[in-house]
């Protein structure tokens, strides 16, 4: 990693601080103080902020660091359902809501605290009913309702290990991951609903399991009238398991190392990796950055736009914001039905304070214009947070501008499904700078090396590296250590990313995209995401993704596909403005050879651009496993 970036073109025009409110407030109130006092004792830190929760019993140990496997709280046993609801719903946050859902047309309903401890240890004395074991894998295919959240918890409640998919992934997909973690059971719906239809998912699990030695019974939530008809030797009604059992269920004791879920992330290449993570840990990081990086106040209503299938569900709609004694927001809606405005509205009705989304999201916005978010009232918000992939300078500029009208921090967080819980973001209070996610949070070492691990200098790219051992970080790929192993082992006694930064001269860090995505152009290497970030800083483009395509001369040139913002069409004239544009931005090196106008990109589930699908289209060869793509 040679090659200089000149970070300055690639967004740090502008530092915006806060209202000095936030920092005064903050729970954090002094980043620098807080990272010094976690440097200057790790496990006191971690150890301090894990006494905020309840243990049946407490560690011997902080943490039992044997390169390259961890034990976090070292023999404390804990239930992660009862931080997330008998503490609550058992105390003075008992009538608090905590769960607000909203379908669509007039479809809502929310739970209380107590409400919803009531209603988790109903399902789990259910699942009890029906023969779900302490250690059993559960896998959950629902769409975005109460029930989905409901299960998960209830799994936890009984220490059986939940196993989520997304409910936009396709039979196969499902099935692999069904087979893999040999789910005993599955927890699914006759539908979800997006955009007013109903999409069967039934039907998918119907095809997943035909193949699927490990599945004994598939529970069903019926949400359509007429019930769809079950099939008596497998097949249960979500509701009527719950018919005749207890209200009670006492929380299963589980070891801080014990299994609390798996959850399949999409390689960039090869199978999908099952990531286990353990209930200690991953509770306690969960907990201290939903507390400390959107610093969660006692009346915030929360908004996560991601899905309870995704890692950002997991930690920040369901175990954190619960753990924290949130109130949770959730829509089964999309946010352009019936119309562009169906999300502001949501944010006025009902006075979201803290909203979390995603890039890809903002993008969409800005490509529809400022007159939907402008309809509504967004005065309620206080903090808003982005996920997922790089936050370009112009996306966080409108985000900053037209959703949070100058008053809201940004934290645009980065982190992985391996890591659990945020990584490295800019705390609120802190001054921000667009493009850049910011600095590793207190409790974290992160840094950007050369391939020997050294660090490398401000301005230069690197790979993005964690240093310490995190609680809530993975333990291991199911069945496969040696891709967990390979993690630890690419740069020893590091965690590699897998994705390339940069850091600037106030120790700032830019997320450049995977390191998988650099391209060689002339020797030289180019972050795709940095070529897409000029690209998307031109007025007329709404998005971009850049490939590389082998070349005799050069050994790879940039292709960039280009998707126009609403009033402009595509021309030679504009195709040149934009490659004209980009030498502008970044330097001749980084021009793209050729431009392609299209309609749309392929993107995962989970709204990242699949580049490597647009490689294949463009090369003629096999994409490789597409199972993730959207359509
Ligand atoms: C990318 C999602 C830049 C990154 C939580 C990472 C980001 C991968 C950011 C993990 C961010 C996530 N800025 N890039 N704020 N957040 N990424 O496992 O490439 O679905 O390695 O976890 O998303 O994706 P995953």
């Amino acid at each position: 990693m040679a090659e200089k970036f000149d970070v300055k073109s690639i967004g740090q025009e502008s530092s915006y601080s806060p209202d000095p409110s936030y920092k005064q407030n903050a729970w954090v109130r002094d980043y620098n103080w807080t990272y010094r006092e976690f440097l200057s004792n790790p496990d006191e830190f971690w150890g301090n902020v894990a006494r905020e929760l309840e243990w049946y019993k407490p560690w011997d140990k902080v943490r039992d660091w044997n390169y390259p496997y961890a034990k976090w709280f070292v023999n404390g046993k804990l239930n992660i359902t009862y931080n997330c609801l008998d503490r609550h719903a058992l105390g003075k946050n008992r009538n608090k809501i905590a769960l607000i859902w909203r379908g669509e047309g007039e479809a809502g309903r929310f739970y209380t605290y107590n409400q919803l401890y009531k209603a988790v240890m109903r399902f789990a004395n259910g699942l009890k009913k029906i023969g779900v074991k302490r250690g059993d894998c559960v896998c959950i295919y629902m769409p975005l309702v109460p029930e989905q959240i409901i299960a998960m918890l209830a799994c936890a409640r009984i220490g059986a290990i939940h196993n989520v998919v997304f409910a936009g992934f396709g039979a196969g997909a499902l099935n692999f991951r069904m087979n893999d973690a040999e789910a005993k059971f599955v927890i699914t719906a006759d539908v979800g609903m997006r955009r007013g239809k109903a999409l069967p998912l039934k039907i998918i699990v119907d095809e997943a399991i035909t193949n699927a030695p490990s599945v004994e019974r598939v529970i069903v939530l019926r949400r359509q009238e007429p019930p769809i008809e079950l099939h008596q030797e497998i097949e249960v009604d979500f509701n009527e398991i719950m018919e005749g059992v207890e209200v009670d269920c006492k929380p299963e004791v589980m070891d801080a190392e014990d299994l609390l879920f798996y959850l399949y992330t999409s390689g960039s290449t090869g199978a999908p990796k099952g990531v286990v993570h353990t209930c200690g840990g991953y509770m306690v990081g969960v907990y201290h950055t939903m507390k400390c990086v959107f610093d969660l106040k006692e009346d915030d209503i929360y908004w996560c736009t991601a899905d309870p299938g995704w890692i950002t569900g997991h930690s920040y709609i369901v175990y954190g914001p619960l753990c924290a004694g949130a109130t949770v927001f959730i829509t089964e809606r999309t946010p352009d039905f019936p119309d562009p405005g169906a999300w502001w509205r949501l944010i006025e009705e009902q006075c979201i304070t803290i909203f979390y989304t995603a890039p890809t999201a903002i993008r969409m916005f800005m490509k529809l214009g400022e007159e939907w978010p402008n309809k509504y009232d967004l005065s309620s918000l206080r903090i808003l947070g982005s996920v997922g992939e790089p936050l370009n300078p112009e996306a966080f500029e409108w985000h900053y501008q037209v959703i949070g009208k100058t008053r809201c921090p940004i934290v645009d967080t980065w982190w992985q499904t391996e890591a659990g819980m945020h990584m490295i973001t800019t705390l609120v209070g802190e001054p921000m700078k667009p493009g850049f996610a910011g600095k590793a949070i207190p409790g974290v070492v992160a840094d950007v090396v050369d391939k020997n691990g050294r660090p490398v200098q401000t301005g230069q790219g690197g790979f993005l590296v964690i240093k310490e051992p995190w609680p809530s970080m993975f333990r291991t790929v199911l069945k496969n250590d040696e891709r967990y192993r390979k993690y630890w082992f690419t740069i020893p006694n590091t965690y590699t990313a897998g994705d390339l930064a940069v850091k600037d001269t106030d120790g700032y860090i830019m997320v450049l995209g995977r390191a998988d995505d650099v391209i060689i152009v002339a020797g030289h290497n180019i972050g795709t995401a940095e070529v897409e970030s000029a690209l998307v800083s031109h007025r007329a483009v709404a998005e971009a993704a850049a490939i590389g395509k082998p070349d005799p001369l050069k050994g790879n040139i940039l292709k960039a596909f280009v998707i126009l913002r609403v009033g402009h069409t595509p021309s030679d004239k504009l195709r040149s403005e934009l490659i004209h544009h980009v030498r502008m931005t970044l330097g001749p090196i980084a021009m793209p050879s050729e431009i392609e106008f299209v309609d749309s990109l392929p993107k995962t589930r989970s709204g990242k651009i699949m580049r490597r699908v647009l490689k294949a289209k463009e090369l003629g060869i096999d994409p490789g496993d597409i199972s993730t793509l959207e359509d």
